[in-house]
């Protein structure tokens, strides 16, 4: 074996709420923002699929545990919806607490830890209308569905995460239009920022409150930002554009505050949030005590060439340009560069700048579009999803041995799920879910490798 991986490592796989669960309005589940906008402009998402449905988990969740176990996952990320917890007058949905209690007690019982995330895009409605992460009476809102969280499943569950992507909402929903509301305004979009960092540090100290004995983290894409070259215009495009996107969110979760150059930045482009001191207080002392990593892409950065149009709204993207790299390696479902080493270069940066920080792979994938093809005798042969992951993990390892504290790794996703716009498009499972057949599971061989590499710890 040449890459043998520490014991007890953490393998299995991740998935959000909405983009598994379906029954969208069963059970007295409130509207969430994606419903809410599938219900008005269905036509943005691919093939004019929605949220109602997806991947059934809701119905099928006793046989999906089973098949977790049954490939030797370890673990599994999943979030609570927020929008099926918690009713509009704030009270608690008896309905929900018990699905999460039984899908947490099924995890548990076939040696599944679950991982639970609290925030994956998925504002309720009756919180957007009110301003949603512009309003800090939506903070304080959060804070208290976290600490429900917490007293209702913090018993059994030892793994927390605040968010998933906090820059996510940010850049989709305030910088461009990729989430509902689409907006594009930057100094908005800072407040929500500044509210989602601000919530998180709020759910920390109440999980330290309770003294459960588990652990709190937070899962940020880390897309580490490369220079098209070493010019001073270029290191100083992909400076910010790192500061913005990546910082913003690492430095503050685990050193406790916002990066001085970006507060200078925000200054000098007036683009100041409200803030209070008390606030400053709370994200200095309640820091994570777990990362989780998603990486798909590298952030290729140049100088800022492109014209900026008149009237053009101020974004990031005014400071920096995308850098197109010839020659990239590229999966062209998705458009994303497939870059390996990115892996290793963010897990250096965590041991070296970030307190070498516990920390896992929460997120890696590949999403491919039309996978029937690769059928043979019923089975989709992934051969490129084993290449993709087995070239990552390879990266992980040599982390590894040179002292980065990684302690695990999970895939996107287990079985094919709702990809937000893109709906069911790109496949990122290791278990095929076919829409046309009741949502019918068949593992993939990458599953089947999969298990192997788990069941050897290595390959
Ligand atoms: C991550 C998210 O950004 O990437 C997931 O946490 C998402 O929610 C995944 O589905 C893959 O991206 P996409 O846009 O292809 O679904």
């Amino acid at each position: 074996m040449n890459y043998k991986f520490p014991k007890d490592f953490w393998w299995g796989s991740a998935s959000s709420a909405t983009q598994m669960e379906g029954a969208y309005n069963i059970d007295g589940k409130e509207q969430n923002i994606w419903d809410y906008w599938y219900e008005i402009e269905p036509e943005k998402f691919h093939n004019n699929i929605g949220p109602y449905n997806t991947s059934n988990f809701y119905y099928k969740y006793k046989d999906d545990i089973k098949l977790m176990k049954d490939f030797s996952h370890n673990s599994f990320r999943f979030s609570i919806s927020w929008s099926r917890l918690i009713n509009e007058d704030q009270s608690v949905n008896d309905d929900a607490v018990k699905f999460y209690n039984d899908v947490i007690n099924t995890m548990i019982e076939h040696n599944v830890e679950p991982f639970i995330n609290l925030f994956h895009f998925d504002m309720p409605m009756y919180l957007q209308n009110i301003g949603g992460w512009e309003n800090r009476e939506v903070v304080t809102c959060y804070q208290n569905f976290a600490k429900k969280c917490f007293e209702l499943f913090g018993d059994r569950v030892k793994k927390w995460f605040t968010h998933n992507e906090p820059i996510v909402p940010v850049e989709c929903g305030y910088l461009g239009h990729y989430h509902y509301p689409c907006v594009v305004d930057f100094k908005r979009a800072v407040q929500v920022g500044y509210h989602i960092m601000l919530s998180s540090s709020l759910a920390i100290m109440e999980y330290k409150k309770l003294n459960q004995g588990g652990e709190i983290g937070i899962i940020i894409n880390l897309t580490p930002s490369y220079p098209r070259s070493n010019s001073d215009e270029d290191l100083k495009a992909s400076n910010i554009a790192d500061l913005i996107l990546n910082r913003s969110f690492l430095d503050t979760s685990i050193l406790g505050e916002f990066p001085g150059e970006l507060i200078e930045f925000v200054k000098e482009q007036n683009l100041m949030p409200e803030f209070t001191v008390e606030d400053l207080d709370a994200i200095k002392n309640n820091t994570v005590d777990l990362l989780g990593v998603n990486y798909y892409q590298p952030r290729r950065v140049k100088t800022k060439e492109s014209k900026i149009e008149e009237g053009e709204p101020l974004t990031p993207e005014s400071f920096f340009d995308f850098y197109d790299m010839p020659g990239k390696k590229i999966n062209p479902h998705r458009g994303w560069e497939i870059y390996e080493k990115g892996i290793y270069d963010l897990a250096i940066n965590i041991r070296d700048n970030y307190k070498n920080i516990p920390f896992f792979i929460s997120e890696n994938g590949m999403g491919v579009e039309g996978e029937e093809k690769f059928k043979i005798d019923g089975k989709i042969e992934d051969d490129y999803r084993i290449e993709f992951i087995s070239e990552h993990l390879k990266w992980a390892h040599k982390a590894l041995e040179e002292g980065c504290n990684l302690k695990g790794y999970h895939l996107w996703t287990f079985m094919d799920n709702w990809s937000w716009l893109n709906a069911y498009k790109n496949r990122y499972g290791f278990i095929e879910v076919d829409l046309n057949n009741n949502f019918k599971r068949t593992p993939k061989k990458s599953a089947y490798w999969f298990k192997e590499v788990i069941e050897n710890n290595g390959f």
